[in-house]
């Protein structure tokens, strides 16, 4: 069983890892970024709140997280694994979760932080680019569609940068997430499941590393 949670700074590869892994272990996929997205394309109320933050590169209230991801590990496709990418962020949202997988029954396994240096970051994060239609990701110099202009996995033509993903926002999207990198860290580390990949290998590499760690469990 594996029930994984990835941590890393904006742009350290956790959604690029996270693909490889599903496709390997078949676990559930947990974003919290994406479930934000999905929610505010959709306006609902809780999209309409996060989009306040979210826009601005600030995190979404603890406590609106926290009952977000509560309410898909109660899904059961999460029963034979999950991976969760993003949360948590904080520590209280690492408290917050430690409740709820009691609550549900499904412990933690493994903690596996992705390093990665800010310079590297801003740069990653400025060349990402979004299928409009699947959510697909791609980089401007590391991982191009296979055909120019159309999208590998759904030969969709448009493409778009995330709000987030622009100069002005990225500056503050890592200054908020490094300032609470290094308490989550310890908390796993004191618990005895954080393990770190170093992220600014290849993509095949990090999974590589990655797959050494869960394959052990
Ligand atoms: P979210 O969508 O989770 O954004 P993030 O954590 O900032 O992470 P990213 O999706 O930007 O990066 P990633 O690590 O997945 O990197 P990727 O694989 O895409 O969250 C968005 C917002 O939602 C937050 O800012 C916050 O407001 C809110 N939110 C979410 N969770 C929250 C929480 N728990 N609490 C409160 N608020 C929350 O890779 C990046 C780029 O680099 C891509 O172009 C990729 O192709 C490329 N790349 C990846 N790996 C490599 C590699 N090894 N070598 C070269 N290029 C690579």
């Amino acid at each position: 069983m594996i029930n994984l949670i990835l941590l890393g700074l904006p742009g350290a590869g956790k959604g690029t890892v996270s693909e490889r892994i599903v496709d390997k272990y078949s676990l559930a996929h947990i974003s919290t970024g994406d479930m934000f997205r999905e929610a505010m394309a959709n306006k609902t109320p809780v999209g309409l709140e996060a989009k306040s933050y979210i826009d601005k590169g600030n995190l979404v209230p603890d406590e609106v997280t926290a009952k977000l991801v509560e309410e898909r590990l109660s899904q059961s496709d999460t029963n034979n694994g999950f991976i969760l990418d993003g949360f948590p962020r904080t520590t209280a949202q690492a408290e917050m979760l430690e409740d709820i997988t009691k609550r549900l029954k499904k412990p933690l396994t493994n903690v596996i932080a992705l390093d990665v240096d800010e310079g590297v970051l801003v740069d990653r994060l400025s060349a990402r680019f979004m299928c409009k239609s699947c959510g697909a990701t791609y980089n401007k110099f590391s991982k191009k569609p296979k055909v120019e202009g159309t999208c590998d996995r759904c030969g969709s033509h448009e493409f778009y940068q995330r709000e987030d993903d622009k100069p002005e926002v990225v500056k503050n999207r890592l200054q908020v997430n490094e300032k609470m990198n290094a308490p989550l860290r310890d908390f796993y580390q004191q618990k005895g499941i954080l393990s770190v990949v170093n992220g600014e290998q290849s993509p095949e590499k990090v999974f590589e590393d990655t797959d050494a760690i869960l394959s052990k469990n």
